[in-house]
């Protein structure tokens, strides 16, 4: 199905542990041809809070894909040729900075790109128009106020700003490439962060970020060695205060 009736107010892309959004009701499914190649997987649009919204599961719904195999582009143009004009990437993060440990929710307000590799433009292709988009604020200001307010709403404790350094992955980082992301100023680390904010951008979206931090950066806690099991015990429990905040966002 690829018909959408009614305006979508919101669209949601969720990273590693938020596959299916809770409490979406009503929903249609949509498999969108892109010329870029498939998105992740269908959209699934519904009705949840008073509000129309999007989701599109970024790794896939059985988490099948790569942080650096995702295919950015399909995403993006999938979500707006739907009608989208507001998305929230919900991104698994690592703590660098010392108050952002596992299970703190975040806001970014900047980033730095240290991936490689990736398709990170749409005007990578033959007799595309080529545009330089200003990077200079990464984020949508507007819905990043939004997202505070709708955490502050649902009580739910959201540090405002950051920095965001989006690695390549699928390995975490060493305790020498983290701390190099520290001298160059980043609060945490992700791998899923870009090209989507540029991405976006070439759109004409609003977009924001929504980092939940997993674990404290290689180097940043006390332990000697990272553990999957806690990144996705410590993920599941701040990807439960999503729903939350996005039921109280105000609207535009
Ligand atoms: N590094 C990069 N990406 C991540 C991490 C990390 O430590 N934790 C969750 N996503």
């Amino acid at each position: 199905m690829t018909s959408t009736p009614l305006p979508i107010d919101l669209a949601v892309i969720g990273g590693s542990g938020l596959y299916k959004f809770p409490g979406l009701e009503n929903t249609t499914r949509h498999r969108v041809d892109t010329p870029y190649g498939p998105a992740s997987g269908d959209v699934v649009i519904g009705d949840f809070a008073g509000k129309r919204v999007a989701f599109l599961a970024r790794h896939g719904e059985s988490h099948t894909l790569p942080p650096h195999r995702v295919n950015y582009r399909a995403n993006l143009w999938a979500l707006h040729s739907l009608g989208t004009r507001r998305v929230i990437g919900v991104n698994a993060v690592g703590g660098i900075r010392s108050d952002m440990g596992p299970r703190v929710i975040v806001v970014p307000d900047q980033l730095i790109d240290y991936t490689h590799g990736r398709y990170t433009s749409f005007c990578d292709v033959d007799g595309a128009e080529v545009k330089h988009i200003d990077f200079s604020e990464p984020y949508t200001e507007s819905l990043r106020q939004r997202l505070l307010a709708a955490a502050s709403a649902a009580g739910v404790a959201v540090i405002a700003g950051g920095c965001y350094g989006a690695t390549q992955g699928p390995r975490l980082e060493t305790r020498a490439e983290i701390a190099r992301m520290k001298r160059d100023g980043c609060d945490l680390v992700g791998m899923t962060g870009m090209p989507e904010a540029s991405l976006a951008r070439e759109l004409e979206l609003e977009y924001a970020c929504l980092a939940l931090v997993a674990n404290f950066a290689a180097g940043c806690g006390d332990e000697a060695e990272i553990s999957i099991e806690e990144i996705f015990a410590h993920l599941a429990a701040a990807t439960a205060e999503v729903p939350r905040i996005l039921a109280a966002m105000p609207e535009s």
